[in-house]
């Protein structure tokens, strides 16, 4: 019986490096596009899921928590936070059928750039505009891959109402790669064929290796029916949307001392041999009570003028 376990483990392994990690959503009547609750112009305009972190990742990363270098400390390793503070409630809820037997469902949270600042970055983002995204976790029993899809856009200031940037989709998501890689993804000059890149990042003592893999085929190359496509696509330059989701696959390589693994971890333990440096060091800061306040009240406010405004 002891001598199994290996074996079993093994086996479950090597299925899933067979597979990509995630399930192609339109392959069981779902979409890589997400729709909104609020109306659009036209109506029905959809919004692209334009990364996925896979389910080839670290299980720990696939985990919808802060604690043990779940998802929301690998986010904050790359400058993202959940919103801000009450203005969540009001937060625009988009809607994606990732194809996994769940059908519909609401965004599971909004995360924002916090420009460095853990603790209420997420605000600036909403007052200045900047990127943000949205995910849903593809864990239907149909296809329970643990993969992610992140719906990221980069948008405008609170005054300009939120409208996305000229190729704001493309570039949401292109920064949170080269954020990654610490060097400039050339957006306008990806084609079908898939760049790969690579790169460090760390927090709360975690440090994360994440394989950025471009990949088509899951979005059509087009600006016909993408939210703001008006405004999005840059005529003869881009799309609005150009066809590519960057594919995530993220090991952990370093953890705090005195963690470890868990046993389900055999296969990222393995990649932590090939431990990377560079990383900064992402020690939570902490901040006065007042400015807590402050931007509780920030957010009461902008809760109370915004109503049920898109961001
Ligand atoms: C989805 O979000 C909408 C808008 O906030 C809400 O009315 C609805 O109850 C949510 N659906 C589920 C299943 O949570
Ligand atoms: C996060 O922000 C800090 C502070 O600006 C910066 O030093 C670091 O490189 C950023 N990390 C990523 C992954 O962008
Ligand atoms: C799937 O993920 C969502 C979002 O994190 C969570 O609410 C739900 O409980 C998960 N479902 C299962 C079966 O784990
Ligand atoms: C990092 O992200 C920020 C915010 O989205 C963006 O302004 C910046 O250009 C990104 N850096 C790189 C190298 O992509
Ligand atoms: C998308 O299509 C446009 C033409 O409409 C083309 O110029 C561009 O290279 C394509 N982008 C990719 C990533 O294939
Ligand atoms: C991340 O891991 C891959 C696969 O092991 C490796 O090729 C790459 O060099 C690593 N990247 C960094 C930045 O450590
Ligand atoms: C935007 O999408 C609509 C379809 O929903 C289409 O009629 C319109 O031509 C598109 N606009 C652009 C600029 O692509």
């Amino acid at each position: 019986m002891f001598q199994l376990l290996p074996a079993l483990s093994l086996l479950s392994t090597s299925v899933y490096r067979d597979t990509p990690g995630y399930v192609d959503p339109a392959d069981n009547g779902g979409a890589s596009l997400a729709y909104l609750l609020s109306p659009t112009y036209p109506p029905g305009q959809r919004e692209p899921l334009n990364i996925i972190i896979s389910g080839k990742s670290d299980p720990a990363v696939l985990e919808d928590q802060i604690n043990n270098g779940g998802l929301k400390n690998y986010f904050l390793s790359l400058n993202f936070s959940t919103n801000c503070f009450s203005a969540k409630d009001v937060t625009a809820v988009q809607v994606a059928n990732l194809g996994d037997g769940n059908g519909d469902r609401n965004q599971t949270e909004v995360m924002r750039y916090n420009f460095g600042n853990a603790d209420n970055g997420a605000c600036t983002e909403v007052i200045d505009g900047g990127n943000h995204f949205r995910y849903w976790r593809q864990n239907g029993s149909d296809a329970n891959t643990g993969a992610v899809f992140i719906a990221s856009s980069y948008e405008f200031p609170l005054d300009k109402s939120h409208d996305i940037v000229p190729n704001g989709y493309n570039l949401g998501r292109d920064y949170i790669v080269g954020n990654i890689t610490k060097s400039t993804v050339p957006t306008l000059d990806l084609t079908q064929d898939g760049a790969r890149y690579s790169g460090a990042t760390s927090y709360g003592g975690y440090t994360y290796n994440t394989t950025i893999n471009y990949v088509s085929g899951l979005l059509s190359n087009t600006s016909i029916g993408i939210n703001h496509n008006a405004t999005v696509e840059i005529p003869g330059v881009t799309n609005a949307v150009d066809g590519l989701v960057a594919v995530f696959e993220v090991s952990i390589t370093g953890r705090p001392d005195g963690t470890t693994a868990s046993p389900a971890n055999s296969r990222s333990m393995s990649a932590s041999a090939t431990t990377s440096g560079g990383s900064e060091d992402g020690t939570p800061t902490t901040y006065a009570p007042s400015l807590a306040f402050m931007y509780t009240i920030t957010g009461m406010i902008l809760t109370i003028a915004l109503g049920q405004q898109g961001w």
